[in-house]
């Protein structure tokens, strides 16, 4: 049945891919993004899909945003918590700006983007909450503690606000995607990029497709007895 999706960081790589894939079966989808408008325009005379442009960091922006699509495209069933950033460095050599972007945008926004819209799905005893966590949230990665907490943050969420509102029709889960060849992983160093890939068993990068698909399998009625979960895809390289 046809629903109404938000996904945030809808425009470009895993996001576009999961907008793209909500949309091929039948869903109303938005797409937010941050700043880049130039994709976001492109993204949009590509698949039809309305944009829209705000900081999911950002509390009172995101419920301004979640009030103009619901304006736009009626209450929101499926929200998909995507959009996320790296600032990568070590620990002894992090700053504060560097720890703080990572957890504002990929974890943050978990609470500004969802407490606006449990209350409707509450009400109407229907939700899908899917988050985009990654693999550095299970096993932790070197160089990356600012964003192996938050990810693993993310898990947390999904797990205590899965038991909260499991009564009320309402579905709350992690992905953890492994490396998938999206512009964050071409922004890697590319001997790092060959070493990430060697460690990974089925030999490749995922394609963001195969992230896409785990949600439209989420998102649908099909879904409704996963909850609080984690779902690796990740080709095999890290196994919880
Ligand atoms: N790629 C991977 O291998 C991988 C692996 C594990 C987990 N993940 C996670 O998967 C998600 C998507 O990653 P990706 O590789 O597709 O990233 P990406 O290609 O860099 O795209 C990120 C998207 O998020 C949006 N975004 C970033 N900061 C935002 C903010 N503050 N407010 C609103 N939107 C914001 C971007 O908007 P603009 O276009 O305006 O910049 C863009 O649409 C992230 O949560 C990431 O941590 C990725």
């Amino acid at each position: 049945m046809s629903k109404v999706a938000l996904v945030t960081g809808g425009t470009r790589g895993i996001g576009a891919a999961i907008s793209k894939a909500l949309k091929e079966v039948g869903h109303k989808v938005a797409a937010s993004y941050a700043g880049n408008d130039e994709a976001a325009a492109a993204f949009k005379a590509e698949t039809g899909i309305p944009v829209y442009k705000w900081d999911v960091g950002d509390y009172d922006a995101c419920a301004a945003g979640i009030a103009t699509v619901e304006a736009e495209l009626g209450p929101i069933d499926i929200l998909v918590n995507n959009a996320g950033i790296t600032r990568d460095g070590f620990f002894h050599k992090m700053t504060k700006d560097q720890w703080s972007a990572v957890i504002r945008t990929n974890l943050d926004s978990l609470f500004n983007m969802t407490r606006p819209v449990i209350e409707g799905m509450r009400a109407r005893n229907f939700g899908r909450i899917i988050v985009i966590s990654s693999i550095n949230g299970q096993k932790g990665q070197m160089g990356q503690v600012n964003y192996s907490a938050a990810k693993a943050g993310d898990i947390g969420f999904v797990k205590a606000l899965a038991q909260e509102n499991a009564n009320k029709g309402i579905t709350v889960n992690a992905i953890t995607p492994g490396y998938i060849g999206t512009d964050m992983v071409a922004a890697m160093p590319e001997e790092a990029l060959k070493r990430v890939v060697a460690g990974i068993p089925v030999g490749r990068l995922g394609k963001p497709e195969e992230i896409a698909q785990m949600v439209v399998f989420l998102a649908s009625d099909n879904g409704a007895f996963a909850t609080g979960a984690t779902f690796a895809v990740n080709g095999g390289q890290y196994m919880a």
